[in-house]
């Protein structure tokens, strides 16, 4: 049975479908938005091997004609070089105005594939089709597309919203564990940011999404998703509420840049520690129960994902060189930081008021930690 999280949002308003084979249906999803029975698809290798058959084969019930571009897997293709290529193609193929763009594949293809369908023309629409956790329940809701530069992540892109979003729960079953825990990151921080009881659930229903049960998988993407628009549709721009879903992010995005944007750590990975350190800054502000800190990292490490700097492979750099990377942060506001703190699990709110001093400590104690794990007396 699938599940329609509407995204109200005016003239741009869509509808994200969750359930279950919804590739072998997206034709008939998909063409009552279509002037033409033509589609164009942008996915990756990987992605394409696993995903593209069962998609173009759906389409083509419906008697919607297809064709695609298979980009390399991974972050690296989120830059100009790759962009070009796609843009390019879908003028060769001939992609008009009143067509449709549909994203196959992971957070790397939606949101360059979604760019590319942002300045095509000055703008055609495009379809989302996320397959791996993280897309589902973020990077494909919302309408943030965009590439990477050599300054840092998503500097190049534009708010762009998808006329449709198909989230295939069946696609999950198909990602490595490392992918799937990864994304997981970015669920518990709905919990964390705004739903205490969601928080609650997840923590009783570990091990079904561990074990990737469907009705587990697809409560969780539902309550994420239905989150995701509530917050977008609030704050589309990022003017105010949108930030909260950054819970986390401002030390992800430094620990990221730390282990130069490699396998090292994966941002969701990067999301889970984030996360974590959040709740001590928060704690250490005197602003949320000190217990609240130990139960968001005991349920992160329940579902294996890193929590902690000790979880990181090689070296990292000292706190300060830390807080100057989290000053590169493009949510920095007149040279001041925005951080995402809580009140208590399910109550964040966004604050610049955060003495350095404190963020520093939070850092020098998790580096300290991560030292202690890796030398024991
Ligand atoms: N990924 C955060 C946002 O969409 O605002």
């Amino acid at each position: 049975m699938d599940t329609v999280v509407h995204v109200p949002l005016g003239d741009r308003a869509y509808d994200v479908i969750i359930g279950q084979g919804l590739l072998p249906r997206a034709g008939a999803l998909i063409a009552p938005l279509l002037a033409r029975p033509r589609v164009a698809i942008i996915t990756d290798e990987t992605v394409a091997a696993l995903h593209l058959p069962a998609l173009q084969a759906g389409l083509g019930a419906a008697g919607i004609a297809s064709s695609a571009l298979a980009l390399p897997a991974g972050e690296a293709t989120k830059g100009w070089p790759q962009f070009a290529r796609a843009v390019d193609w879908l003028l060769a193929e001939r992609i008009e105005r009143r067509d449709m763009v549909v994203a196959l594949g992971g957070g790397v293809i939606g949101d360059l594939a979604g760019f590319a369908a942002a300045v095509l023309r000055r703008g055609v629409r495009f379809v989302q089709v996320p397959t791996s956790l993280l897309a589902q329940v973020d990077s494909s809701v919302g309408g943030k597309t965009g590439i990477n530069s050599t300054h840092g992540k998503n500097l190049i892109g534009a708010f762009h919203q998808p006329s449709l979003v198909l989230a295939d729960i069946d696609t999950l079953t198909t990602l490595s564990e490392r992918d799937l825990i990864a994304g997981y990151g970015e669920v518990a921080k709905y919990g964390l940011l705004g739903d205490a009881d969601f928080f609650q659930w997840l923590e009783g229903n570990t091990a079904s999404i561990r074990a990737r049960d469907p009705a587990a998988l697809l409560q969780a993407v539902r309550r994420s998703v239905a989150m995701k628009a509530e917050i977008v549709v609030r704050d589309e721009t990022e003017q105010g509420d949108r930030m909260l879903l950054n819970l986390g992010h401002t030390f992800c995005h430094a620990l990221e840049s730390a282990t130069g944007y490699s396998d090292r750590l994966l941002h969701g990975e990067g999301v889970a520690i984030g996360c974590a350190l959040a709740f001590d800054l928060s704690a250490r502000l005197g602003l949320c129960p000190q217990e609240d800190p130990s139960r968001v990292a005991a349920h992160l490490a329940a579902m294996g994902a890193k929590v902690r700097l000790a979880d990181i492979a090689g070296d990292l750099p000292d706190a300060d060189a830390l807080l100057d990377l989290m000053a590169q942060d493009k949510k920095v506001q007149d040279g001041r930081l925005t951080f995402i703190l809580a009140r208590r699990i399910g109550q964040a709110f966004v604050t610049r008021d955060v003495p350095r001093d404190v963020v520093r400590a939070v850092l020098a104690e998790a580096l300290e930690a991560r030292q202690d794990r890796r030398n024991p007396v």
